[in-house]
């Protein structure tokens, strides 16, 4: 939480821009509060002081001009000190102080964000993982509508527009964990449109960046498919336990007869979910709407298919 007992609610500075932002926030609450006061409670003084019961006849007053000059002034002055304030912090959230040292390729989807990394063939889903004390370059983008890419704790966020790629930067400057937000209703799932940033140390990061053994490949088919399902975020919508969700629910889905909307009925087996995958709107069950889905064609490889069919197999 902030030092600053008047923004207390606000999010932990994660960051020194997060420092600079709240200190210019919080210097025009001050002085939005204290001109409040004044002009507020100068008009209810003016009002007890001049009323018409003890003031019968009017005075006449046409101008002051060392009055008018205060006011016009003093206010320019603050205005400009805002302004200047203003730009200076917009600047240092916007610019690097130099070369970034990693840059990252983030694509956002109806409903989840993946993180493209050079040193990686496919993408982390919903994970951020960056070193601490090291300028971050972010390049932001959308594969279907508006989405907005949004670390409360870092102070950052921007849009995420299709056919176009934004910049953005940040440096984290201890070890820990931050939560990313969807900042833009993109539809049904906007609100678990969630991620995480993981801020490691320097060492641990260049450790986790080196190649290891594929973890999933040790994993038991169902185990492995568990751990796809979190993390394409598919049990977003899918319920793992029955609950009514976006899409039908995972348990006791194998082997199920469902009608389809266009009145045909198809038993549940792997190829039907193999292609449900792929081509999610090919064969919609009745009742569910289509394009809600997006394919994880050239996401998930034919094995990564199999073991989220052994997983949704595993749940009777
Ligand atoms: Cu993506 Cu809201």
């Amino acid at each position: 939480m902030s030092d600053n007992p008047l923004l207390g609610t606000l999010p932990p500075q994660a960051t020194k821009i997060a420092v600079e932002y709240d200190t210019l926030y919080a210097f025009i609450l001050y002085l939005s509060i204290f001109f409040f006061v004044l002009v507020v409670g100068a008009m209810v003084v003016f009002i007890k002081k001049y009323h018409a019961s003890k003031n019968s006849t009017p005075g006449k007053i046409d101008h002051n001009t060392p009055l008018e000059l205060a006011w016009t002034i003093i206010p320019t002055i603050i205005l400009a000190v805002v302004f200047a304030w203003g730009f200076v912090v917009y600047k240092d959230m916007t610019v690097p102080p130099g070369p970034v040292y990693e840059e990252i390729n983030i694509i956002g989807y109806q409903w989840r964000w993946d993180m493209h990394y050079d040193h990686m063939e496919k993408p982390l889903v919903n994970e951020l993982v960056v070193p601490a004390g090291k300028p971050i370059g972010l390049v932001v983008t959308s594969a279907d509508v508006l989405h907005s890419f949004f670390i409360p704790d870092f102070r950052i966020k921007k849009d995420a527009v299709p056919g176009m790629y934004t910049k953005m930067w940040f440096q984290a400057e201890e070890p820990g964990e931050h939560i990313i937000y969807c900042a833009e209703y993109c539809g049904t799932a906007h609100s678990g449109m969630l991620g995480k940033v993981k801020v490691l140390s320097l060492a641990d990061y260049e450790d986790w960046k080196k190649p290891k053994d594929d973890m999933a490949a040790n994993l038991p088919p169902e185990k492995a498919g568990e751990e796809l399902a979190t993390k394409y975020a598919c049990i977003g919508c899918h319920s793992a336990d029955g609950k009514a969700g976006i899409g039908p629910t995972f348990k006791g889905l194998y082997g199920k007869t469902e009608n389809l909307a266009d009145g045909s009925t198809v038993q549940v087996d792997d190829d039907y979910l193999r292609k449900s995958i792929l081509e999610p709107n090919a064969q919609i069950v009745k009742g569910y709407n289509p394009g809600m889905m997006p394919t994880f064609k050239g996401q998930l490889d034919d094995k990564d298919i199999m073991n989220l069919i052994a997983y949704i197999k595993s749940l009777k």
